[in-house]
């Protein structure tokens, strides 16, 4: 049978993907950026999952207002690299796991929610960009990832409530798919920006860490959010975050926060990551080690807990 092991949240600024494909990421600016999320680098190569299901948002690349699909799985072997006006990133090519996702669809679909499905799509920095920033910048991407393009770019986006049980749905389509495949789920965007407006550059880096409190103990509190509310804590673009509880509603109620950064700004943007591991039941605790609690925690590492207020939750 295949299980979801955990669940990963994090940050598509596509500046980030530039300083990488451009070489800047040992610039401090950026560094303060790449540094956090050395340990998930870490922490995915250990769980080494089979398939990761990535819940992105299209930026016009895939779709535009001529088309704009409010759940779109890509069920293709391939997702080419979008041209998002300046060539191709230079990242491999993200290759798909066409079973699982016609049987994730299967499942979905007959639960009633009315997924769009792609046979063809390319794929934009909503994807490619938190790949990066969890393998790094590899030949290819160590395993098949299933796209799930969410429309919060044009009004109306889905609820958060929504976005909730499409988790809790996929979860049982993967629960029933006989391989035995470790999964986990990436829910991408946010944390709090705007980018345009009288309100451009705005972050509220209060609601984001109450925002990642609550994605961990209390995530139906986030289901209640009105879009509105939403944008007026988290700015306009923040409503991407609607998309992170499709990868919490995957998980258990109770889950295992076992890392977490956050720091601001890229960009316009403030960056969020967390890692939630399902609790299995006899299973060993996580590989992120807690500085806090390891004997000797390594000068880098405590520089960085202190600079960029990395919390490792548990060990
Ligand atoms: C920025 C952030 C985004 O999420 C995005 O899609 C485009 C730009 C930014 O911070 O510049
Ligand atoms: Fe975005």
């Amino acid at each position: 049978m295949a299980r979801i092991i955990a669940g990963v949240t994090s940050s598509h600024v596509p500046a980030i993907g530039a300083a990488i494909d451009n070489h800047r990421t040992g610039e401090p600016y950026w560094q303060r950026v790449f540094e956090g999320f050395e340990r998930s680098k870490e922490w995915i190569a250990k769980a080494k999952p089979d398939v990761v299901i990535g819940v992105y948002n299209d930026h016009a690349s895939a779709f535009s207002v001529e088309i704009i699909p409010t759940f779109a799985l890509g069920t293709a072997a391939e997702f080419p690299i979008a041209d998002e006006g300046w060539g191709p990133r230079p990242v491999p090519v993200v290759k798909g796991h066409p079973q699982l996702a016609a049987h994730i669809a299967q499942s979905v679909i007959l639960d009633e929610f009315d997924l769009t499905l792609c046979n063809k799509m390319e794929v934009d920095h909503g994807l490619t960009v938190p790949l990066n920033l969890m393998f790094g910048t590899p030949k290819e991407w160590p395993c098949p990832v299933i796209p799930l393009a969410v429309n919060v770019v044009q009004y109306p986006p889905p609820t958060g409530n929504r976005c909730f049980m499409l988790g809790k749905a996929i979860r049982k389509a993967v629960e029933s798919y006989p391989e035995d495949l470790k999964v986990v789920v990436f829910g991408t965007g946010g944390m709090s920006h705007q980018i345009s407006g009288q309100r451009a550059g705005l972050i509220n880096s209060k609601f984001d860490h109450a925002f990642l409190d609550d994605l961990t103990k209390n995530p139906k509190k986030l289901t209640r959010l009105s879009h509105l509310e939403l944008m007026r804590e988290a700015g306009a673009e923040g409503v991407e975050m609607v998309m992170w509880l499709i990868m919490r509603g995957a998980l258990d109620d109770k889950v295992d926060e076992v890392y977490r950064f956050y720091t601001v700004p890229a960009s316009n943007t403030a960056v969020g990551h967390i890692i939630l591991e399902n609790r299995i039941r006899g299973a060993k605790k996580s590989a992120v080690k807690s500085p806090s609690k390891s004997k000797k925690p390594t000068p880098k590492l405590k520089r960085a807990a202190a600079a960029q207020k990395i919390q490792r939750i548990r060990s």
